[in-house]
């Protein structure tokens, strides 16, 4: 997704505001620019397509002193990347950076053109910056000029914009993309993400929709739409430096696999305890009456978080025995007629908080008075704040674009919410112990994994690294992990891959299976092993290329086989989970890829 930056103080603002692009670059983009103004109001408009390297480098031979600037990664959505296309925009004594899609922008833009004003892009957003500069002309305020045309605007945004009449403040607003602004002696940060922040200070604010901000040296104020001040609250960045830096890993992808035994330690931290067999969940702003009388559990997310539903969904059916979970897909669900049975309660499974589809789903329930809770990584951001309540999955900073270890706290997170409901309908703590027990003992588990594994991963991967399509399979709570590990592998490796259930391949995708194909299958020692083993000897006789990962010193005939040795029963397949992120990774760097900001991907996905 695009990314925002802005500063105005005393600080050279050009070096601040690349920075704070190099932080967000991870977010995914295809070009970028920065814009600052001296007090005398001459601008200096940098912009380049492709990587912030390309645009530090405009920077160097073109310097300046100036204390106040705006900058953006652009993400494109109207308009190919190119540097034309590219943020800021500028028209007339406007410049202006946009996170978002404008809906009717064309409208705008046939109106505007009837006053003379032409474009040099294809984006919407060149169509805002004209609409504030032509309000502009005849309002009495900058402020007025934007809560006039944003007014007019149909669609998402955040936007960060100053006027040449004006060097010494810079407006931002949000509806429906995230704006944070860190406050600091005589200077106010901008980002569309906290992480551009951390180092500069850890006092901010979070925009809400329909939000004006007014930032100047002094500080900033805040306005609603109409232009009424607005109360401003000051939080503390949970963010820091060391967790948005890659810590002598080669990628933030393969520091945030190994980051899961202690990232999980976090989620689960205070809130299960083997000793009192206890699962203690603050924040979902339920009693146990409410939670007693849950009957239906919707899970919904996008790529991961809806994997990671679907594989907590599993885990609750098998430990409650009156509790139907279906997990559902956002971007589906949203358009999607559906009904919502009584005593239904949803989980918006979110990492970044900010998922356009995932949001609207939350929006749609909540309207339908549907309990809705949050299981989120990104303190603050906007699916936090409008849910019910719900479960900060605690991970830190995930800067890779391939989710990992939100993944696993996700799937911990969700599964605690069940054991939550399960104790408060009475299911004896003797049928919940040994989930409370595998989700204790997991981080260490994962570990060991990371510890003994690691090497012969790498070593096999480099055999894999040269197919284009793969088949991942498995049965039962390895099904969604067979569907998560395709999901890693074709983010990152760009080869082509599809997770299905294993009873499935003769239904069908047994006819794929060639040379042109590697498989995964993940094979645990326990009721279905037979039943899987079968499914591999299936693949094997038609000259199946099978990778099998297993926890059992059984023969196998497969043409490799990742063993792995755990106590766990239940939650095994979280643990092989691991050997798939691994097999990913070490994949495609094998292949060369930009590991963690895949081609076309983005980290947040805020439009549609
Ligand atoms: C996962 O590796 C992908 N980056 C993607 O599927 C992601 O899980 C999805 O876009 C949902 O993001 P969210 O958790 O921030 O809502």
């Amino acid at each position: 997704m695009c990314g925002i930056v802005g500063y105005i103080g005393g600080k050279e603002a050009q070096s601040i505001l690349i920075s704070g692009l190099k932080r967000l670059e991870y977010r995914g983009y295809d070009s970028a620019g920065i814009v600052t103004i001296d007090k005398k109001a001459k601008t200096t408009l940098l912009r380049a397509k492709g990587k912030v390297a390309e645009l530090d480098s405009k920077v160097a031979t073109h310097q300046t002193s100036d204390t106040a600037g705006i900058g953006h990664t652009r993400w494109a959505t109207h308009g190919e990347p190119n540097k034309r296309n590219a943020h800021p925009h500028h028209v007339g004594d406007i410049y202006l950076v946009h996170n978002g899609i404008i809906e009717n922008y064309q409208d705008l833009k046939r109106t505007l053109a009837k006053h003379d004003y032409t474009f040099k892009s294809d984006t919407d957003s060149e169509v805002l910056t004209a609409l504030i500069d032509y309000l502009y002309k005849d309002a009495s305020s900058l402020l007025e000029a934007v809560s006039g045309a944003l007014k007019m605007v149909v669609g998402a945004y955040g936007i960060a914009l100053f006027s040449v009449k004006n060097p010494d403040e810079i407006i931002i607003a949000r509806n429906g993309s995230p704006l944070i602004v860190g406050v600091a002696e005589d200077e106010v940060f901008i980002a569309s993400d906290a992480s551009a922040l951390v180092g500069y200070t850890d006092r901010v604010i979070y925009l809400h929709d329909g939000e004006i901000g007014v930032c100047t040296r002094e500080g900033i104020q805040l306005y609603d739409v109409d232009t009424q001040v607005v109360e401003a609250k000051v939080e503390k960045l949970e963010l820091d430096l060391q967790s948005i830096q890659k810590e002598g890993f080669d990628h933030f992808l393969l520091k945030e696999i190994y980051d899961q035994p202690n990232s999980l330690r976090s989620t689960l931290s205070g809130r299960i305890n083997p000793q009192t067999n206890s699962v203690k969940l603050g924040g979902l702003n339920m009693s146990d009456d409410e939670l007693r009388d849950v009957r239906n559990i919707m899970i919904i997310g996008c790529g991961t978080a809806y994997y990671a539903g679907m594989m907590a969904g599993y885990f609750i059916e098998q430990f409650t025995d009156d509790v139907s979970v279906r997990s559902e897909i956002a971007s589906e669900l949203r358009y999607r007629s559906f009904h919502v049975p009584d005593n239904t309660v949803a989980l918006i499974v979110s990492q970044s908080g900010e998922t356009a589809d995932t949001l609207a789903c939350l929006e749609e329930l909540k309207r339908r008075g549907v309990k809705c809770l949050g299981v989120v990584n990104a303190v603050g951001s906007t699916i936090a704040r409008e849910v019910d309540g719900g479960v900060y999955v605690h991970v830190g900073a995930e800067i890779s674009v391939a989710s990992t270890k939100a993944f696993t706290s996700q799937v911990a997170a969700v599964t605690m919410f069940g054991l939550m409901v399960a104790r408060a309908k009475g299911v004896s703590s003797k049928d919940l112990n040994t989930y409370i027990n595998e989700l204790d003992m997991l981080p260490g588990e994962i570990e060991a994994v990371l510890e003994r594994s690691a090497g012969e991963i790498q070593q096999i991967a480099k055999k894999y690294a040269k197919y284009d399509h793969a088949l991942y399979v498995g049965r039962d709570t390895h099904y969604p992990i067979a569907l998560e590990g395709a999901l890693k592998l074709k983010e990152v490796s760009y080869i082509q891959a599809e997770g299905y259930a294993a009873g499935e391949l003769k239904h069908g995708p047994i006819a794929l299976i060639d040379d042109r194909f590697f498989e995964v299958c993940y094979l645990q020692d326990n009721w279905l092993y037979e039943k899987t083993q079968s499914n591999i000897i299936e693949m094997n006789t038609r000259g199946a290329h099978a990778i099998v990962i297993t926890d059992t010193d059984k023969r196998i005939a497969a043409e490799e086989v990742i063993r792995i040795k755990t106590k766990l029963e239940l939650l095994t397949p979280l643990v092989f989970n691991v050997v798939s992120q691994l097999l990913a990774y070490y994949i495609a760097v094998a292949r060369g890829n930009d590991v963690d900001q895949p081609r076309n991907l983005a980290k947040s996905v805020t439009v549609e």
